[in-house]
């Protein structure tokens, strides 16, 4: 199954001019060498540790982060508290000039923190540009969307309901929650972070932050840009380490009072855990595209290669199981199946720095499941279409015909290049084998007829389906949210708002109903 992968086989990776290299940094305002930002200082941790994170090409160390002990979670928790009671009774306008200064400033800091994605989790280079540039957008929307929510909220009267007078007034608004803890993923460090802290932020909450150790060093770089935009000591606390010391202290800390997760199952257990707290989790999925007969095929197959293998499989929207509704005699899945692998096999292997579509894959113990999904499949009567091909944490994509409900890869998620096709009998079996699925984030469903689109999207059980078009987060005031054990609580700029405020009313009483009156 191993072999040898010729073109564009990782080289040992460039050092780029971002913290840890120790290089000369392109931007006037580094971050401190190897520290965590609490109470709006840059420190090392008392636990005298550093963590390393790992290059994914050369598995060695690109970086250290701060080993963050379960004192300085508290110690967190007690500073975001204290800065979230001033941050409240910030005015709002003020609160979303923060956001839109921290995203000039993301702008301004997109080069060296795309090095930073490149290095860190072997995004290629064009994507980690286009993901800070992202999340400035995003700041900046939630800046306006912030103001526009929060700055109005509704006046109820009395006598709506039956036997009442209008003798009470209730003015309700949106208040802050207090304490949000935001837990973004390896895959987009910077966007899902800022996609939490965003919405938590202009609503008048304070964050505390655990970065994904593979990508640490760019949320650091955020960190930074909002310390430069003047957001106010304690107000964004950053415990990098690693999750085994101190994510279940972080995620049971009675100190928290929202959490946004976005990550695997790990989720899960946090969702066990937590009591009241609310939740906003996106715990990946197994996003089915379904291409049925009257298809345009050229478009199904562009979005199956884009779909399916951009940042080698490791999106939680990327397309991971393509059911085909076949002709009887199977010439329409054969003829999808061709084209399909015509365009995974122009797709570029190799280096982030390079921009290639497929990189090296997040780790080895990731390289590892993806192949050992594949030999399932192989063992169990798959056709690979060619050789599995591995070089480190590279992975040749794949496109995996003939893919039975038997095999493992037809039910997990293997975040990786590797993509199965089954084919199907009707439409109904289609939906039905993808709805057989444990996870239901998104499904597409490519079709000429706009109703039987529709249709396909009423039966699939998932938080959104794409007619016509790969599954997709953005733009990202769309709402975002999964089903079953992809997720609970809805994503999107206006819904974020939402979960991270609570609506708190006041009530005027007056002695007479008012409009029974004169004056
Ligand atoms: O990886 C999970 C993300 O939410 C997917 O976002 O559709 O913008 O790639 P994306």
């Amino acid at each position: 199954m191993r072999g040898s992968i010729g073109r564009g086989r990782p080289r040992r990776a460039r050092r780029y001019g971002c913290p840890a290299a120790r290089q000369p940094y392109p931007s006037p305002n580094p971050i401190p060498d190897n520290r965590t930002y609490l109470d709006g200082k840059w420190i090392d941790s008392d636990s005298g540790k550093l963590i390393a994170v790992k290059d994914p090409q050369t598995d060695a160390a690109a970086y250290h982060v701060q080993a963050c002990s379960t004192d300085e979670v508290d110690r967190a928790f007690v500073g975001a508290r204290s800065a979230q009671q001033e941050w409240a009774r910030t005015p709002l306008w003020k609160r979303a000039k923060l956001l839109r200064d921290t995203a000039a400033l993301l702008r301004q800091h997109c080069a060296p923190m795309a090095e930073c994605l490149v290095r860190e989790v072997a995004k290629p280079r064009k994507e980690a540009v286009t993901e800070v540039v992202r999340s400035a957008d995003l700041l900046e929307y939630c800046a306006e969307e912030g103001v526009r929510r929060l700055g109005k909220g509704d006046l109820h009267l009395s006598d709506a309901f039956p036997g009442a007078d209008r003798t009470k007034l209730c003015l309700a608004q949106r208040v802050p929650l207090g304490v949000v803890l935001c837990i973004p993923p390896f895959n987009y460090p910077v966007n899902l972070c800022v996609s939490k802290l965003g919405p938590a932020l202009v609503a008048g909450n304070s964050v505390v932050v655990k970065p994904p150790t593979q990508g640490a060093v760019a949320g650091l770089h955020l960190a930074r840009c909002f310390e430069m935009a003047g957001a106010p000591p304690g107000l964004i606390q950053f415990t990098t380490g690693s999750g085994a010391t101190i994510g279940d202290y972080l995620t049971a800390h009675p100190g928290v009072n929202c959490i946004s997760f976005t990550g695997g199952d790990t989720g899960l257990s946090i969702a066990r855990k937590t009591g009241m707290v609310p939740l906003q989790m996106e715990l990946g999925g197994k996003d089915a595209c379904l291409v049925l007969p009257d298809a345009d095929l050229d478009l199904a197959v562009s979005s199956i290669v884009k779909g399916g293998f951009s940042y080698s499989g490791q999106r939680c929207t990327a397309v991971k199981l393509v059911l085909i509704v076949d002709t009887a005699d199977g010439t329409f899945g054969d003829e999808l199946v061709r084209r399909v692998r015509e365009g995974v096999a122009k797709l570029t292997v190799g280096r982030p720095e390079d921009d290639c579509t497929v990189v090296p894959v997040v780790s080895r113990s990731s390289a590892d499941f993806i192949q050992g999904l594949v030999e399932d499949a192989a063992a169990q009567g798959a056709d690979l279409g060619g050789e599995f091909q591995r070089e480190g944490n590279l992975i040749r994509p794949l496109l995996i015909d003939k893919v039975t409900k038997a095999m493992r890869l037809c039910h997990e998620e293997p975040f990786g290049p590797v993509l199965p096709v089954v084919r199907c009998a009707s439409t109904e079996e289609a939906v039905e084998l993808a709805n057989s699925s444990r996870f239901g984030l998104q499904g597409c469903v490519f079709t000429r007829d706009i109703e039987q689109g529709i249709r396909v999207s009423d039966a699939l059980q998932t938080g959104t389906v794409q007619v016509n078009a790969p599954p997709a987060r953005g733009p990202d005031h769309f709402p975002f949210q999964g089903f079953k054990t992809s997720g609970i609580g809805s994503q999107g700029i206006p819904n974020s708002i939402d979960l991270m405020t609570k609506v708190k009313s006041t009530v005027l009483n007056l002695a007479t109903a008012s409009y029974t009156q004169g004056i």
